[in-house]
């Protein structure tokens, strides 16, 4: 099915300049690109977006990272997308992600893990929303 699915690249991923290398991935399996951004995420978005986590032990260290400088922001579309995209990324936990993928290439730490992706049809159409409409 063809379908949507919201990424960010974090601000690690920025600050690491694993920008180009993640889009190379996405075109690299065919998805398309709809929208693009580099944008700081404002604390209120944040919070909104990460608002299932809210009261768990590394909530704060969450919201403090995604706040701390620019990520990319994309609106990724293609068959199965939401599949595709996460299997690129890998598990939440860099060192329990496959190899090959972007978190167990790059990330060690399960804050500083590079890159997020919806989860679910729901939770993209919701996070297409928050980012960009
Ligand atoms: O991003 P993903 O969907 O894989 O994980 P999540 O369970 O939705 O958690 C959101 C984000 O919170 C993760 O990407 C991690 O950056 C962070 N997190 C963490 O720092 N420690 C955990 N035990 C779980 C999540
Ligand atoms: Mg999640």
């Amino acid at each position: 099915m063809k379908e949507k699915v919201f990424v960010m690249i974090k601000p690690d991923g920025v600050r690491r300049k694993l920008v180009g290398n993640i889009i190379s991935r996405i075109e690299r399996k065919g998805l398309d690109i709809n929208r693009i951004e580099m944008r700081k995420v404002p604390e209120e978005l944040a919070k909104k977006h990460y608002e299932e986590h809210m009261g768990k032990p590394f909530y704060d260290d969450l919201i403090e990272h995604i706040t701390s400088g620019p990520s990319v922001l994309m609106e990724v579309e293609g068959q199965d997308a939401i599949e595709a995209v996460s299997a690129m990324v890998g598990n939440t936990d860099p060192n329990k992600a496959l190899p090959g993928t972007i978190r167990f290439d790059y990330a060690q730490s399960k804050t500083y893990n590079i890159i997020h992706r919806s989860d679910s049809h729901q939770s993209a159409e919701r996070e297409i929303m928050l980012f960009f409409k």
